[in-house]
């Protein structure tokens, strides 16, 4: 590492404290802030507050280089770029509720006593760039005291750290050569190739020879590029949805078809997977909020308004499988696979999986709930009740329930040892709102087996609902 760069981190959640991890292992200097001490603490203690891939292992490898701190104005003053992390969640009619970048910016405000870059991290509607630009300037900022950027972020949840080093694309909004200079520097190790060329470096799809690619672009235009990143890939999930109600109407199968598409290079085979829809901190606020910036500006955007409307329905769907499958719903026991919106999260934010299980106790039924990782964070948000209980392990939630249902797409769930859970079960239905086996497969197991988009199959001596039922 030639130029190591002073950097704060602003936040230390999923976003906040991959990025300080991933600055540290590109050789940076980092201080990551939190105004939440319980967090600060425990990441001080070595404690890793969030379940993440690679995460422990990277914060404990450059412990010392990342330092977690509650002092913002410190941290900045010692900073040459500070990177704001902190939540952006929807407000009122969708838009984006800004009042966390706003707090942090006006603090920061009162520290900078020479350079800085600020680099919007956070998702933000476009023109947030110019809010900041006017907080600091209210706030008496020296204009060349400062840049702002606009730099988004495009890791997922589980694979973030992976994501985060091994990126797509860097997109850097920067109005001034001075800043986007700063910014290159930051991401020297990924775009010239040197951290790929070290025997250390995290393995993942780039190289040395084929490094991470770097757009600059204005602030205005990666802003954009950020909700229309997510918007699209929100409108691919809601596209494969909206075939597979109908693949399911005409006895075709998703699977066959979301392959028939994706092999298409125009379209590609990503994000084509059709199950409950989408769920997450990201997509449900974000298109939220890219609909409403359309709308401040007059232009219509109402396809954002489709996805999110197939988005809903799709979990009404499935709702109304668990329904036709097992008629009543008081009194039925049910195993719930799944709480966290993805697998290989313990996020349960916006969660499909969360939804659908307040709305089973809601019906009546009696849930046993079972997550490899989100059910702390789940019992914090689910109503305590005596008719939801959580299990250790799959066979555990199945044990005795009229049907299994399976709500996040976690690995785990999709290598179960199906004759124990055969044995575990009451009667062996099985409610797959992820697709996670092939309908043949579970039928030859002696399950039946609804899913999504796909026919269902029926063990004969459970007898199939007439056309109209399901
Ligand atoms: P998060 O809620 O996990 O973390 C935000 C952190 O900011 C919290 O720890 C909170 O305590 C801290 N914070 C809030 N106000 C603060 C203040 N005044 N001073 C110091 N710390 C403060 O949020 P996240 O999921 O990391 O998302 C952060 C941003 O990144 C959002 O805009 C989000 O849309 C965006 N984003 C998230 C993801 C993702 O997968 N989670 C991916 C890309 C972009
Ligand atoms: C998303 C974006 O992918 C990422 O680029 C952005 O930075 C943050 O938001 P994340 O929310 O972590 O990342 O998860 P992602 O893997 O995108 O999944 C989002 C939701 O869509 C999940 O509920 C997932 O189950 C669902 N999904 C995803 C589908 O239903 N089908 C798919 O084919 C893909």
């Amino acid at each position: 590492m030639q130029d190591p760069v002073s950097i704060c981190v602003i936040g230390s959640g999923y976003v906040g404290l991959v990025a300080a991890a991933c600055f540290a292992e590109m050789g940076h200097r980092v201080l990551c802030v939190d105004n939440d001490e319980a967090r600060v603490m425990t990441l001080r203690e070595g404690g890793v507050p969030i379940f993440e891939d690679h995460l422990p292992e990277l914060l404990a490898k450059h412990r010392g280089g990342v330092e977690f701190t509650t002092d913002l104005g410190g941290a900045v003053e010692a900073s040459e770029a500070i990177f704001i992390a902190v939540g952006t969640p929807q407000g009122d009619a969708g838009a984006a509720d800004l009042s966390y970048v706003e707090a942090v910016v006006s603090e920061i405000a009162r520290h900078i006593h020479s350079y800085k870059v600020i680099v919007e991290k956070s998702t933000v509607p476009v023109y947030t760039n110019e809010w900041i630009h006017r907080v600091l300037h209210r706030h008496g900022v020296a204009p060349q005291n400062f840049d702002v950027v606009s730099n988004p972020e495009f890791l997922r949840e589980g694979t973030a750290i992976i994501d985060f080093l091994h990126p797509d694309r860097i997109v850097v909004g920067a109005a001034t050569e001075r800043s986007a200079n700063l910014m290159r520097r930051i991401y020297e190790p990924l775009v010239g190739g040197s951290y790929y060329a070290q025997p250390s470096a995290l393995p993942g799809a780039l190289s040395a020879s084929h490094p991470a690619k770097l757009l600059i672009t204005s602030a205005q235009s990666s802003e954009l590029i950020k909700h229309a990143s997510n918007a699209f890939l929100a409108l691919k999930i809601s596209f494969i949805n909206a075939v597979a109600n109908l693949a399911e109407a005409v006895d075709a199968d998703i699977e066959d078809i979301a392959a028939g598409l994706g092999l298409d290079r125009r379209i590609g085979p990503g994000f084509l997977h059709a199950g409950l829809g989408y769920g997450g901190s990201c997509f449900p606020k974000d298109v939220a909020a890219f609909h409403w910036v359309a709308q401040q500006r007059g232009v219509n955007f109402e396809l954002l308004q489709e996805i999110r409307k197939i988005n809903e329905t799709q979990k009404d769907i499935f709702f109304n499988k668990v329904l036709s499958a097992l008629w009543t719903l008081p009194g039925k026991r049910l195993a719930a696979l799944g709480l966290a919106f993805k697998g290989n999260t313990d996020d349960i934010r916006e969660s499909p999986a969360i939804e659908i299980v307040k709305r089973l106790l809601e019906a009546g039924a009696t849930v046993t709930a079972y997550d490899p990782a989100a059910m702390e964070r789940a019992k914090a948000v689910l109503p305590p009740s005596a008719k939801l209980r959580y299990a250790a392990g799959v066979y555990e939630a199945a044990k005795d329930a009229d049907a299994v249902l399976i709500l996040t797409d976690w690995k785990e769930f999709a290598e179960i040892d199906l004759a124990r859970l055969n044995d575990a079960v009451r009667f062996p239905i099985v409610i797959d709102g992820r697709n996670l086996y092939k309908p043949q497969r579970m039928l030859d197991r002696g399950f039946t087996y609804v899913s999504v988009g796909r026919p269902a199959t029926y063990q004969a001596q459970q007898g199939k609902p007439r056309s109209g039922v399901l």
